[in-house]
């Protein structure tokens, strides 16, 4: 059996918007009151009302850590009043994590805005970063002793689906907007980080994603340096530099600390150039394996190997995984990827990689943003009617390899990927 270190965190995550539902102060429920969006999260999974319930099930799995996030909308409903009922709901959760032995991990920004914030112009004004401080040392005084901080979630997902490609709110295209957005958000994580890191540490939660050139052209080649560059890489180095440039224009940014580093890890993608100056001279396309999700991108295991190896080479920090994850019909194919991420985690383990965490995205079905509500990723099943919650055969499976901090033989000849 593959043994993990004791001290390894095993761990779920979620994000407020996507299972509490009724956020009705935030941007996204805003769009989606105007149709702009093509879901309306509702309810969500009503997990406001059923967190008894839901941290019940997180007690059963056994995880060591539960990553989840706050939504500043429903501490901040308008800019200058605090809704100390929500805080203390926030409260209650960390103290039952607590009774079960589970230890807390906290988001503060998960894509979602309150609509104050937004129509205030959002993260495109230096000016508005003072609201979003003034929440964190809200959420700092309440919890000192909360140890994880994840200032944001995905920063340059969030940039690119917001402001490039348009899909999510404030739904817009412009390239200059997207880069003053993503200098905004790495001034607000230094002066977050100065206030958090008294507290615990603190990092961001980085999408990263395993880039291949899709021929060995010099331009392909050339195409996926870039795409690497941007995506995995720009945000990190400007917080670590003090310089950030993700696209064109380089911008000052005060030089902060990342204590690790989360890294969120879906998939492969194959890069290309291409002559299109819209698509920055990139295209991309999923790398294909015999199984590929309802997202649309395939499972594959080794870019999880790959891009650890090249986080530590580059920065020599501290990993956890903060997310990996899959939406399938067949959950047999959500234990496959489970077993199968683990086994490279262990294998970058084995060759002195320090990634001390994994983090299953989701502990519950729940809204997938504007792919709504039939990519289910989690280990628990939910009927969207009754609320009703079912632990899937992988939520079993996840709980053996908790239990015995260990990626048992039985699992590893059934799921496993012979992997060298
Ligand atoms: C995001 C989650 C999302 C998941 C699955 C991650 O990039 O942080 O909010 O649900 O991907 O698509």
């Amino acid at each position: 059996m593959l043994k993990f270190p004791d001290n390894f965190i095993f761990g779920v995550s979620t994000s407020a918007y996507q299972i509490e539902g009724d956020n009705k102060n935030s941007d996204w429920w805003l769009f989606e009151e105007k149709g702009k969006l093509p879901y309306k999260s509702g309810k969500a999974t009503d997990h406001w009302n059923r967190y008894q319930e839901d941290i019940e099930l997180l007690a059963e799995l056994k995880v060591d850590m539960y990553r989840f996030s706050i939504e500043w909308s429903r501490v901040y409903p308008s800019k200058d009043y605090v809704n100390y009922e929500a805080l203390s709901r926030y409260r209650e959760i960390v103290d039952l994590l607590r009774d079960h032995g589970i230890e807390p991990m906290i988001t503060l920004h998960h894509f979602t805005n309150p609509i104050w914030f937004h129509e205030l112009g959002g993260w495109e004004k230096r000016e508005n970063v003072d609201y979003f401080i003034q929440y964190v040392e809200t959420i700092a005084n309440e919890f000192p002793d909360v140890k994880y901080w994840l200032v944001f979630n995905e920063p340059i997902v969030y940039m690119l689906e917001s402001y490039i490609e348009g899909h999510w709110p404030p739904m817009k295209k412009n390239l200059f907007l997207a880069e003053q957005v993503a200098a905004n958000m790495a001034y607000a994580y230094a002066k977050a980080y100065e206030i958090l890191h008294d507290l615990g540490k603190v990092s961001i939660a980085k999408n990263m994603i395993y880039f291949e050139p899709y021929s060995d052209k010099d331009k392909d080649i050339e195409a996926c340096r870039k795409a690497e560059q941007m995506f995995n890489w720009s945000f990190i180095d400007g917080i670590l530099t003090g310089r950030l440039k993700v696209i064109r224009k380089e911008y000052d940014v005060p030089k902060s600390e990342l204590d690790f580093i989360g890294l969120n890890y879906y998939t492969g993608m194959k890069v290309k150039y291409t002559l299109n100056p819209l698509r920055l001279h990139l295209d991309v396309e999923p790398i294909k394996t015999e199984k590929c999700t309802l997202m649309g991108y395939c499972i594959y295991p080794r870019g999880l190997y790959e891009v650890l190896k090249k986080t530590w080479n580059k920065y020599g920090k501290e990993i956890i995984i903060t997310e990996n994850g899959v939406a399938v019909e067949d959950d047999e194919d959500r234990i496959l990827s489970i077993v199968r991420h683990l086994q490279y985690t262990h294998k970058a383990l084995t060759e002195g990689i320090s990634v001390n965490g994994y983090f299953y995205w989701s502990i519950l079905d729940n809204f997938e943003w504007d792919r709504g509500y039939d990519k289910r990723f989690g280990l628990v099943e939910v009927d969207y009617t009754t609320f009703k919650r079912k632990p899937r055969k992988s939520f079993y499976v996840y709980k053996e390899i908790i239990k015995n901090k260990a990626i048992p033989d039985d699992l590893l000849e059934k799921y496993g990927e012979n992997i060298s």
